[in-house]
Order: C-alpha cells, then structure tokens, then sequence
C-alpha cells in the first residue's frame, strides 16, 4: 500500500430531472470539491470527474409528466445543474454527460465484453405490465407501498423516505406511474448479473481491504456507515441483479446480440460507466491518456455519494470493473454522506421544501463561500443532518465574520496604517506575548512551530475525508490569531513599544497567508479575494501546501519582510435577519403553493360582496404565444377581447408550448392594474386552475362563445 500516483475521484453523477439542491451540494459534491483542491494544492495528481445521469425511467417518466420528451427534459436540466456547479465553485475538471456518443459506446463495450466472458445469466421471469399503456413497468414506473416502512409512494426500485432498495414484486398494492392501473405480470428475458458468484472476494474486499490476497486499502479506512451497508446486504445474501430493462429511453443493448431488441441498459448499469466516459472525454480534450487513471494500480479510485448510492458503488460497480478483466482498479474508498434535512423535516422537492441552488445564488449571488462553509460544517459525514437558515445566518456572522474575517481585516488595516502596508522586518530577539508557550528562541518561531502543528492536523482530517474538523482546525487558527492581537494589543502598544509591535503584525501577516491557501479547498472564492488582498499571486492548486509545509517546517516565513501589501476589505459581511426571515418565508410559500391539502385547503380571507365586484372578467380568445426570453414559466400572450387586443405575461410555459396556445378561450382579469414584468407590460391576468402537481389549466367559457362577455 504506497501513497497513490494519482486519484481519480468522481462525485455521483446527478439525475438531470431536476435542479441542484442544497442536500445534493453538501452529500456529494461539497466534499468531493474540498478533497480534489486539497489534493491539488498538495501537488497530487487528480482527475475529478462528474456529469449528468440522463437515462433511467425518472427521467422518461418526468417527460411524460410534463406532456415532452426525455431529451428536452435533460437537455434543459443538463445545463442549469452544470451552472449550478460552476457558479458554486465545484472544480470538475470534466462534467460530462451520459448521452454523448463516447459514453453509449463505453458502456456498451462493458455490456458486449461481459456478454462474451460469460458474465452475465439470463433469465425469463414475471414482470409488471401495464394492459393500458402496453409496456413493461420497470424501476420508477411503478409505485406501491414500501414493505419496509409502509411508506404508500415506494419505487419499483427504491424507497425514498426509508432508502431501502427494492424489487417491483416486494411492493405491497402496486400501481402504474403512467396510467394508475393495477398492473399484470408478463414474461419477459434479460440479461443478470450474477453478484451472487462474487459475494466471497466483495467480503474480503470490502471488509477487510484484501483484493486478490494483497493489502489494496486499510480495513479500517471505510466509513462505518458505508461497511455497515455492505456487510447487512452481503450477510443477508447476494442475489442476480438485472442489468437490462424493457425500455424506449437508455442504451441500447448492442444489436448483434441476440434477443437485444428492445432492450436498454439498465441506468444503473451505465452510469457509473459515465465516470469511464467522463475521463476519456476529458483526457481527448486535454490530450492526455485517460488508462492509467483507471488501470494503473496505483491510482486511488474515490467516490462521493450519497448512502442512496452505496450498493451501486460499493457491490455493483465493482462486480461490472472486476468482471471486465480489463485490469480496472477497484474503489479505494467510497466516503458516502448521510442525507441533509431542511429546518427539521426530509428535503421533499415535490412539495418544495428544499433549498434551490439557482435560487440561493440569485438572493446571494456573492455569497457561494457561505454556502459552502455551512454545508461543511453541517456534512452529514456519519449521520443525517439539519440545515437551518438561522444556523446559516449564524455561522456566517459569528464565525466568517467575527472569527475569520475580523481577523483578516484587523491585521491587514493596522499593517497599511502602521507600515503603508509594507510587511515589517522585526527583530528576531523580541518576545511577544502568545497563546501557545514553547521554549523556542522567539515566541514569533515558536508560533510558527505551533501553526505547523495545527496545519498538520488539517492534513491529516483533510486525508481522512474529515471535513468537518478540518475546517475547525482553520477558525482554529483564525481564533489564535485575534488572540493574538487581543493579548498584544497592537493600537495600544504602537507608540510604547513599536519594535514589538512589528513582530506581532509580521506573525499576523504569516497567519493570514496561510489561511490563504489553506481555506482554498473550502473557501475559494474568499481565497482569491485574499490574496488579492495580501497581492499574492492566485492560488492555482499547484503544490501549494506543501510549499507552505516546507516552509514552516524549515523556518522559513511564508510572507517575506518588505513585500508590499494591497488594502484591506472585508472578506464576509453579516447577513441581516430581513435576509434570513425572506428565505424562511419564501420555503412555507412554496410548500403552500405546491401542496394544498385538499381536505382541509385554508381559504383566504373573507371578500365581501363589492370587493369581488370589483374585478372585471371578461371571454376572451389567445392569438398568439410566444416565450419571454431568460424566463422559462413565463409567456407572453396577445388575448382578444372582441373590443381591443391585449397583452398579457402569464407563468403557465411549464404546462403549455407557444404554438398550441393560439385559439384557446380563456377568462381574463381584465381591468387588474397594469405590471411589468421582465420588461413587458402585461394588461390583465388569465384564469388558470392548478392541480396538485402544479399543472395549469384553462378556465374557459362555453365552446364558441362570443369574445368580450362578462364573466361574474
Ligand atoms: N443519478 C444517481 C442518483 O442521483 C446517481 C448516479 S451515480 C453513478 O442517485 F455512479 F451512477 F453515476
Ligand atoms: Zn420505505
């Protein structure tokens, strides 16, 4: 077991049928961010690889949901999750997706390649059929009620309120997602994996780190959440998995085979092989060989997940890489997250109770680094956590503000007022009072020693996927740093004693340099501003850290005396409870919005008889559609109302197209105040009726009614 050459690391490639949210950010990319920079500011070599999951039966069924098809569904979903990540700072140096040619063909040579090695069985069995819409009801197009928590909306595939992973036959009063039907069970053949055959070398391999009789990671290294997983399914005894699905969306199983007809992968067959995809694409992008990141044994494979993942991660994956015999290495490790709650209660995006990434970075679009350093300190690294936007609020004001940035920004003002920012040269026989004793020459020396200390401890936490305390260690240091100060008192001691004075603010000076490159896994964006700040050059994540290690084990100073520094900026500023209370506010109007209890709707308040006479409805007729550009609810309508024309902008682009809209009777509100709205004037408001999954529908008068009638 010597360290890695390099790393290939991969955070779970996202189903492209929905926006990011905060739960995603913080199980699975987050960490994975923070491991990768961390990697690359200690000069490590690293691939980190992620894309978009395109295929499976969420997404067909999503398509269907909304009367469009799969690919527009993931060709719009592709692209704001892509720029979710990206505004967020997620350093992918690839995100791919699993629709690209190059991905089709890799996970079809994986299915070809275990086809002809024998890898697979197959097998006739009974499935779920449904008369009405004449097809197989594979994964997600089948509901019912999960036998474990008796939760009534399991998946064929999975529970999603207790995680368990499911059959389609376990579901107790099974029903079809498409038409509502109770479903008959049919013949039908596909092609197996037989985990059953590897359960013994998974054993060893995953318990106790062995594969084929070598040390390949240390037992011990592996979550104990994520071993605790493996061993309860490999103790309650393997089964065949199939691997195909009856399907229209997905790979295709290669045609030369027989019986392929018909046939896609199942997504979860070829979406890990996206990781594969994934390298070779950004390897022929960079001109680079993307084998060794994947053959070589001495490339650490690590994987972020969430722990819905983990038997895909952990079983499966692994079974398809080993029973290629192509020389795939095997995961190092697979540090999964638990899952994050939303103000006490499960993240449910059907209700609206999540925190939209897109959302946030529209109400703060300069506050990534916030996000990101409360989604590290809640990580759900050992169990489920809770986000509340008051925690939010105050681990931004008491600890980036007061701790981290109060620091920063006392050190660097009293430097430009004292030096004209000009890092002081001090005297190297001057003690100072400082937190840390030690019996070194200087206590400026010795402070050093002692932030060697701390920033070896950040490594190990770092190595360890210990996020968490690794970035305690940095307010740590941060917090030593105001003592610092607080034990000196510089402003006063200035005109007392200045040659005292320079030791402190030099020290100083080397702690916020250090914090520098040391946040940067966490903290980029802040990082930069920093070393703006300090007119360092950028940390490019090139070695960085152990420069910096170096340095201070040496007794160097990372820092020199005379460099001149830039002016001093806040790095965080509070976030006001106004803030706080709009997005709180904005996650109930939501849940209001989405679902309304239909047994118990609370109306609004009581109108009285003149305030509804107030409104004036009218009969009218759509002419024409088109969409607002940059709004994608948004449609701007020209409504006739026999007697003028009007404009209207009116939300209902999610559950209608322009072109079919033309000719469709409606009831307008049509003496309502004038708005504007993306910068059109919109005169008047259509009735719409909304159903419980937020579908908007026509409220309109009798076919062929003449335009202009009163509505009342
Ligand atoms: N799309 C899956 C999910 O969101 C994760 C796929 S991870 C991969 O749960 F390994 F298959 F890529
Ligand atoms: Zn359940």
């Amino acid at each position: 077991m010597n360290p890695p050459a390099r790393y290939l690391v991969t955070s779970a490639l996202p189903y492209a049928n929905g926006p990011l949210h905060i739960g995603h950010l913080a199980g699975a990319y987050l960490p994975a961010d923070a491991y990768v920079r961390f990697l690359r500011i200690s000069g490590k070599d690293v691939v980190y690889v992620c894309g978009s999951d395109e295929h499976g039966a969420a997404i067909s069924i999503k398509a269907l949901k909304e009367g469009t098809t799969p690919q527009a569904i993931v060709d719009k979903y592709h692209v704001l999750l892509r720029d979710a990540f990206q505004d967020m700072g997620i350093s992918f140096d690839i995100y791919h997706r699993t629709s690209e040619q190059i991905h089709h063909e890799t996970s079809q040579d994986f299915f070809r390649t275990l086809y002809k090695n024998d890898s697979f069985v197959e097998l006739e069995n009974e499935q779920y059929y449904d008369e009405e819409a004449q097809q197989f009801l594979a994964d997600r197009y089948i509901i019912g009620t999960c036998p474990n928590c008796q939760h009534p909306d399991a998946y064929g595939d999975q529970c999603e309120n207790c995680g368990s992973t499911l059959s389609p036959t376990e579901l107790i009063n099974p029903r079809s997602t498409i038409s509502g039907s109770t479903p008959t069970l049919r013949k039908t053949k596909h092609w197996y994996l037989p985990l059953e055959d590897h359960e013994d070398w998974l054993r060893t391999f995953i318990l106790d780190g062995v594969l084929d009789g070598d040390q390949h990671h240390a037992p011990d290294e592996w979550k104990k959440h994520v071993l605790g997983q493996c061993k309860s399914w490999l103790d309650a005894g393997l089964q065949p998995r199939a691997i195909t699905r009856d399907l229209t969306w997905g790979v295709d199983v290669p045609q030369e085979i027989d019986g392929s007809e018909g046939k896609k992968l199942y997504v979860w067959m070829d979406a890990p092989i996206g990781y594969i995809s994934a390298t070779k694409a950004w390897a022929a992008e960079k001109g680079r060989d993307w084998e060794p990141y994947w053959k070589d044994e001495e490339t650490a494979l690590i994987h972020f997940i969430g722990k819905d993942n983990i038997v895909f991660h952990c079983l499966i994956f692994p079974v398809l890489l080993k029973s290629y015999a192509g020389g795939y290495v095997l995961p190092h490790n697979v540090p999964a997250n638990q899952f994050v709650n939303l103000e006490g209660q499960k993240v449910s995006t059907s209700r609206g109770w999540a925190v939209w990434i897109h959302e946030y970075l529209q109400d703060f679009p300069e506050r990534q680094d916030e996000l990101r350093y409360y989604g590290y300190k809640i990580m759900p690294e050992q169990r489920d956590s809770d986000f509340t936007w008051k925690g939010f609020q105050e681990a931004t004001n008491n600890e980036l503000v007061n701790n981290l940035a109060n620091f920063i920004h006392r050190v660097l003002v009293l430097s430009n007022k004292y030096y004209n920012g000009v890092v002081p040269v001090f005297d190297e026989s001057i003690s100072i009072n400082a937190p840390q004793e030690s019996g070194l020459p200087t206590w400026h020396d010795s402070e050093l020693l002692d932030l060697f200390d701390k920033l070896h401890e950040y490594r190990q936490y770092m190595k360890s996927f210990d996020f968490r305390n690794a970035l305690k260690v940095l307010m740590d240091v941060s917090s030593t740093g105001n003592q610092l100060l607080q034990l000196n008192e510089p402003w006063k001691m200035e005109k007392t004693d200045p040659d005292t004075v320079k030791v402190v603010m030099n020290l100083g000076l080397q702690y916020v340099t250090a914090l520098s490159v040391v946040i940067r896994p966490f903290l980029p964006f802040a990082s930069g501003r920093l070393r703006t700040m300090l007119n360092l050059p950028a940390i490019r994540e090139d070695g960085e850290f152990v420069d910096l290690m170096d340095a201070l084990s040496e007794g160097k100073h990372l820092i020199a005396g005379g460099h001149k520094i830039g002016k001093a900026k806040h790095l965080f500023t509070k976030i006001k409870d106004e803030e706080i209370e709009a997005q709180v506010n904005k996650l109930q109007g939501d849940e209001k919005e989405v679902a309304p209890d239909k047994n118990g709707v609370s109306l609004k308040d009581t109108a009285n008889f003149d305030d509804f006479t107030k409104l004036d409805l009218r009969t009218g007729t759509i002419v024409h559609a088109e969409k607002v550009e940059n709004a994608d609810k948004l449609l701007k309508l020209t409504v006739d109302l026999g007697f003028e024309k009007r404009t209207v902008v009116s939300g209902i682009a999610k559950s209608y197209e322009p072109e079919g809209l033309p000719g469709q009777e409606i009831v307008l509100v049509a003496n309502l105040a004038p708005r504007k709205i993306r910068g059109v004037m919109s005169q008047g408001m259509i009735l719409m009726a909304e159903n419980e999954e937020g579908k908007l529908g026509f409220v309109s008068p009798p076919k062929g009614w003449t335009k202009g009638d009163i509505v009342r």
